[in-house]
């Protein structure tokens, strides 16, 4: 289809939604991760139109930025306070070349499930039959307020009555007293021969029920100069349904969200909940990912193959690696290398970087970290404005504090080095490679590499303390216990207390985990 290029895409959208009750204009209003102008000109530029302009008047700024954001080439068309579809479509054409031949799409703002296929179909359709205007129109089972699509023995359209029009014809009892009763509607998306649609619109005058300049009349004119008008009639009553409420928002919403997961479904992605499960627009998925229950993937974020993610996790702008596992964790504009771990219950904020087979753990919040290939940062930690160097590991409760009450500092940790548990990082500080920190440190000052560092009160034990200072007490009462049974038990455990009295280095009972030392 992609030889039938429009020359134009008009869209209008300078109405105010005002049954939104909203501050933000109605073609603001995010669904999938896009607002529902963005749907519209996504749509619009798949067909690869010569030019693309965006009809603007309610919040003319909020609008006219947004459309600036998405798309440097569209032209932004101001309409004046002459009211209606067909005033809105002429202020389109007006900052298009005057001498502008060809196609001209027209289409709405507020529809965010029309596709691209479908405004290359319609161009397709218009350019082989010749029609001067191409209406797409749909058979709805209550017509509701929509324009009534009027159509002659042969099939061709004669005209497309209002809603409120066609009332005042029932009410007359004249010869368009039926017209109401018809079920066939205007989606108000049309193809047009750009100069019948210029002339026509010169023509269209406000003497209606809303006294506005209606787009529908350019059909009558283009009929009475002894054009031809068609319809083409589509099945998918959802891509001609428009947002005018929060209902319909959240309807088309859901709508556009089961096509989405359907879409990845059929690409290869195992979706366990798909009623649960969403997924924004300008989300892509792998193959072979598996999506877990109650799982958001928002914006422009990329699961990579062989994933799995969720349950219980919400994705924006994150990057994640082939093979990787992100469960019950809400993660924003962070990269999560192949094969990491992340969660459960992780916050990964902007700037977190995760290498490859690295781990994020339980209760773990990060910010402006860049974790090494391999590294670890496995249980309850707030890692902010951190390096992290490959295979290091950094124990529980470590604390990165990166704010001094005025500014951010930053804090490295080398390669393969290790930080104890309970660990404090006072920024700015740096680890070097190959490097341990002690557990229960408050670290303020740079360890090399090679290095222990501790930093922390020396253990101080008083003996006979619980006895004066809790006598009387369960504990007391515990300890005296304690003391007479080791008295009785002195014998058989002569062997062990002198081994354990006769070693000097206090930290022999410490191998792995919970390293310390005492470099005394
Ligand atoms: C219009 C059609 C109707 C069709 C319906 C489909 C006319 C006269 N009627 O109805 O046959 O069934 O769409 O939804 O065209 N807009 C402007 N400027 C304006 C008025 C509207 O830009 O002055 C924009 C709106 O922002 C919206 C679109 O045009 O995106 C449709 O406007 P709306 O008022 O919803 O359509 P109706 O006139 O009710
Ligand atoms: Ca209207």
């Amino acid at each position: 289809m992609s030889e039938n290029r429009p020359a134009a895409i008009i869209i209008l959208a300078a109405g105010e939604g005002t049954r939104m009750k909203s501050k933000t204009p109605k073609v603001l209003h995010p669904i999938g991760g896009r607002t529902l102008l963005g749907h519209a000109m996504y749509a619009a530029r798949g067909t690869r139109p010569g030019h693309l302009a965006v009809v603007v008047r309610h919040e003319r700024e909020r609008v006219a930025a947004h459309v600036a954001e998405l798309d440097v080439e569209a032209i932004v068309a101001d309409q004046d306070e002459v009211k209606g579809t067909g005033r809105a479509c002429e202020c389109g054409l007006d900052v298009l070349p005057a001498d502008l031949t060809g196609t001209v799409l027209v289409t709405m703002g507020d529809v965010p499930l029309l596709t691209q296929q479908t405004l290359a179909d319609l161009t397709a359709r218009h350019e082989s039959s010749g029609a001067a205007v191409t209406v797409i129109t749909a058979e709805l089972p209550d017509a509701k307020a929509y324009g009534r699509v009027v159509r002659d023995e042969a099939g061709d359209v004669v005209e497309i009555m209002e809603f409120k029009d066609a009332l005042a014809h029932r009410e007359a009892g004249d010869e368009f007293a039926h017209v109401v009763d018809i079920r066939e509607i205007n989606s108000g998306i049309y193809a047009f021969d750009a100069e019948v649609l210029r002339s026509a619109l010169a023509e269209v005058g406000t003497d209606n029920a809303q006294g506005e300049k209606y787009l529908t009349d350019v059909i009558g004119i283009a009929r009475r100069d002894g054009r031809r008008v068609t319809a083409h009639l589509i099945e998918d009553l959802w891509q001609t349904e428009g947002v005018n409420d929060r209902v319909q928002l959240a309807d088309l919403g859901r709508e556009l969200n089961r096509r989405t997961v359907e879409h990845w479904m059929r690409e290869g992605v195992t979706v366990v909940d798909p009623a649960t499960t969403w997924i924004d627009a300008d989300t892509t998925i792998g193959q072979d990912t598996v999506i877990r229950p109650n799982t958001q993937l928002l914006g422009a974020t990329t699961i990579g193959a062989g994933a799995v993610v969720g349950p219980d996790t919400t994705l924006t702008g994150v990057e994640v690696g082939d093979g990787a596992s992100v469960v019950r964790t809400q993660g924003e504009l962070a990269i999560i290398g192949p094969e990491a771990t992340v969660g459960p219950f992780s916050y990964l904020r902007p700037g977190t970087e995760l290498g490859a087979r690295g781990k994020i753990g339980g209760f773990v919040e990060t910010k402006n970290a860049v974790i090494g290939e391999g590294a670890k940062v496995p249980h309850l930690t707030y890692a902010g404005d951190a390096t992290i160097g490959e295979g290091a590991n950094i124990g529980a409760g470590t604390i990165f504090a990166n704010y001094d009450g005025v500014d951010k500092h930053h804090t490295t940790i080398g390669a393969h080095s290790f930080v104890g548990s309970d660990t404090v990082l006072i920024a700015p500080v740096t680890v070097a490679d190959g490097a341990y920190v002690g557990a229960g440190s408050a670290l303020t000052s740079d360890v090399e590499a090679g290095q222990i560092a501790v930093s922390r009160a020396r253990q101080r034990n008083i003996d006979g303390w619980v006895a004066r200072k809790r006598a009387g007490t369960k504990t007391a009462a515990a300890a005296e216990a304690a003391a007479a049974s080791a008295t009785g038990d002195q014998t058989a455990t002569t062997g062990d207390q002198t081994t354990a009295t006769g070693t000097t280095e206090p930290d022999a009972r410490h191998t792995h985990s919970q390293s310390e030392g005492d470099p005394a």
